[in-house]
């Protein structure tokens, strides 16, 4: 194919991704954007498919079916509360791979060099296959720790060795003098892989450090990680989409790494190198409960919700894990239908993921402009009758606006408690995400309904229809 023709169905590939994205910034939009990112894919791989002549057919199909079968098995397989451990995985295979680009470029290099298809041995291709490969080292083994602490596979703690940062930081000089070795001796693989293992000891020291509690800001940071290796390959393979494709994901990971800090109210140093510990002082559970706690019945909730005005639903991970989201469609259609308000107030950090509740609602099929973001809601719950929270705990803890030493002190939350009436559903009165009692289940306005989130919603909407009549 002329090379003219593969970079116009490049640029419309990238085109694609960059509209794609766009379109993905908005509930609307998002169907289509995800069907145009993956239009720019399909383009992209059947072009490059197209211009190489260098393997056969059927090892590409090979390589297609075995890597399509085991993404077919994860994804089938996965829960929806294991998410972040999927993402985590998906990141590691990237980092695998622009590994295993780099090293199969430099094999090229030494097959065919001296020959008219060899690829040009300057500064350029060491310097990106250097890239490549400690990136995607970094990548793939920082993923499987990871991965580890989220299924509680690996120490989920915050594990601590002695000068953690000065290990690091000779590791990584050794690193460097290794990519110095690759530049000026580009024949030679050697420096390549040994740099390889020490990258890859370096990704296992960056994680390990980093309590489970902030694994999924890891994850974001790692999937930003994983598509620079991929840039980094696009250079060592002069192919123009990879690097743009690349750097998309290497952008749109540290955006939303940086997103989710900023909702926990932590800097990025913070998760890296400091450690997010379950406080040991504070009131203790007792002291925050003892005989203050109201416990309510559905039979009490559709009493209250049949007089209500205006309704909101604070959905946490809870309701994710009870996967009661159709349930909540069921009593958002019937308070509506009864001439109630509904709203969702949805926290940025809600949930195991970004973005994770507003998938369960979207999949519940609920109306995008129902869903209020923080800063929408937060002025309006003085006038809400009723706020139901389903398994949300640690986005609606108000000592993080009264108590400066708690671990979640000056992180945004959702005003629930200023609204008339509070029903919290959860289990138990343990806490969430952070290990911290939350004075709202004690507040006078508050009444707990204790069960499964499903079952508590579906028997709220049982009496709800009785009630309504
Ligand atoms: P959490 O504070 O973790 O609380 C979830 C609550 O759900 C628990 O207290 C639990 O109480 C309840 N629950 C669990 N299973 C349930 C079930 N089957 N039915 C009913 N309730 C159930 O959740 P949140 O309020 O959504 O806060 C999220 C936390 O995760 C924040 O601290 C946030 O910083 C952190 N975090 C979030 C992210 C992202 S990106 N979303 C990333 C990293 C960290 P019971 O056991 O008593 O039922």
């Amino acid at each position: 194919m002329s090379s003219g023709l593969v970079n116009i169905a490049y640029l419309i590939a990238a085109s694609l991704f960059i509209f794609g994205l766009k379109g993905l910034s908005h509930p609307r939009t998002a169907v289509r954007g995800n069907q145009l990112g993956a239009l720019g894919m399909l383009l992209a791989i059947v072009i490059t498919l197209l211009d190489q002549n260098i393997i056969g057919y059927e090892i590409i199909i090979a390589g297609v079916v075995i890597g399509g079968a085991i993404g077919v098995i994860l994804a089938v397989r996965i829960q929806m509360t294991a998410m972040p451990e999927l993402v985590a995985l998906f990141n590691g295979f990237g980092g695998l791979a622009s590994i295993l680009v780099a090293g199969a470029a430099l094999l090229e290099v030494s097959v065919l060099k001296g020959t008219a298809g060899a690829i040009a041995l300057n500064a350029q291709f060491s310097i990106s296959t250097f890239a490549s490969g400690l990136i995607g080292a970094v990548t793939f083994w920082g993923s499987l720790v990871a991965f580890g602490k989220l299924q509680g596979k690996v120490n989920d703690g915050a594990v601590r060795y002695p000068f953690d940062q000065a290990v690091k930081i000779i590791l990584a000089i050794i690193i460097l003098i290794f990519g110095y070795l690759m530049v000026v001796n580009p024949d030679s693989s050697i420096p390549y892989w040994v740099m390889i293992v020490l990258a890859s000891v370096l990704g296992i020291l960056f994680v390990i450090p980093i309590g489970g509690a902030d694994m999924p800001v890891v994850v974001a940071l790692l999937n930003s990680f994983s598509g620079l290796a991929a840039a980094a390959a696009g250079f060592v393979l002069f192919n123009s989409v990879l690097i743009v494709a690349g750097t998309l994901v290497g952008a749109s990971g540290i955006i939303l790494t940086i997103i989710m800090c900023k909702a926990m109210n932590r800097s990025l140093t913070n998760v890296l190198f400091g450690t997010f510990t379950v406080t040991e002082g504070g009131p203790s559970a007792d002291e925050v409960y003892g005989g203050k706690v109201k416990s309510t019945s559905a039979e009490e909730v559709a009493m209250l919700l049949e007089g209500a005005k205006r309704v909101c639903i604070v959905p946490g991970y809870g309701m994710a894990v009870a996967q009661a989201q159709h349930a909540v469609r069921e009593l958002f259609d019937l308070l509506e239908g009864n001439g109630t308000t509904v709203e969702f107030g949805v926290h940025p950090v809600a949930g195991r993921m970004p973005g994770h509740m507003n998938v369960l609602l979207a999949e519940a099929d609920i109306p995008y402009e129902r869903l209020k973001d923080m800063d929408e809601i937060n002025p309006n719950f003085k006038q809400i009758d009723v706020t139901i929270i389903i398994g949300a705990n640690d986005v609606v803890n108000p000592v993080a606006r009264t108590d400066p030493d708690s671990p979640i002190a000056g992180m945004p939350i959702l005003d629930v408690d200023y609204s008339k009436t509070v029903i919290v559903i959860k289990r138990s009165l343990s806490p969430g995400f952070a290990g911290i009692p939350n004075p709202l289940f004690a507040a006078d306005n508050a009444l707990m309904f204790f069960g499964d989130g499903k079952k508590a919603v579906e028997d709220m909407v049982k009496c709800l229809k009785e009630e309504i009549g």
